[in-house]
């Protein structure tokens, strides 16, 4: 039998000081990740979960200028309509944020699901469908997690059309998309996240608490 390993307390520090240096991140120098990186990124958030082991994700890179010169044009499409259903000092903070760094990331990567993989015949969806998703978003910040450990920036973009966008790919309309990620050395390393550096949102304390029934 194999035996699991035993994680160090010096291991688990350095692992939750991953977790707190993982951030969303929108300002990215320019210069390529190595491929053998990006391999590895991929490989590792196949370790994810998945339901009932159907590993629905699809992972596309976007590589073509004209493919990602339209993703940013409905981006733009997306957050000034986003903007303009905003009211008084609000639109104000929101239009002064950065929420994507799609023009100088390196690399697009658009996250897919299968929404009814053959693969995992079915099991874990009969109740809950949406199992599918999220299991894909395991695989999504399982990556994310493996890519600040290599120094590499992640940001999620969700201000998109995600019928427009599959477009665009010319996927498998069946597919979800489920994000939208830019990839790259982030350019302003941080330790807490932008919005609440920016004076958006702060965490919530409470939420650090149990909740018990
Ligand atoms: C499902 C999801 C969608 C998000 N969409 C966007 C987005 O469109 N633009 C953006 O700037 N950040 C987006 N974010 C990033 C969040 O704003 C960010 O995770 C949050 O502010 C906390 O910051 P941190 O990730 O650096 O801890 C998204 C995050 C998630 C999980």
């Amino acid at each position: 039998m194999t035996s699991m390993p035993v994680f160090p307390p010096a291991f688990c520090d350095q692992l939750h000081e991953l977790f707190m240096w993982r951030r969303d991140v929108r300002h990215f120098r320019r210069d390529p990740v190595p491929e053998s990186v990006l391999a590895e990124l991929l490989a590792t958030a196949c370790l994810a979960p998945s339901v009932g082991l159907s590993e629905p994700w699809r992972f596309v890179r976007v590589d073509d200028s004209a493919r990602r010169q339209a993703v940013r044009d409905d981006f733009s499409q997306c957050n000034a309509a986003a903007l303009s259903a905003r009211a008084g000092t609000d639109a104000g903070r929101y239009a002064r944020l950065k929420l994507a760094g799609l023009d100088d990331a390196p690399h697009h990567v658009a996250v897919l699901s299968h929404p009814d993989p053959a693969q995992g015949r079915g099991l874990g969806r009969a109740t809950m469908p949406q199992t599918t998703t999220w299991s894909t978003v395991m695989a999504i910040h399982t990556f994310w997690l493996a890519a600040t450990a290599a120094g590499v920036g992640v940001g999620w973009v969700s201000i998109l059309n995600p019928e427009r966008i599959k477009a665009v790919l010319d996927v498998d309309p069946a597919l979800e998309l489920v994000a939208y990620l830019c990839v790259g050395y982030p350019a302003q390393p941080a330790v807490t996240p932008e919005l609440e550096r920016r004076g958006w949102e702060q965490r919530a304390p409470e939420r650090r608490e149990w909740v018990h029934r």
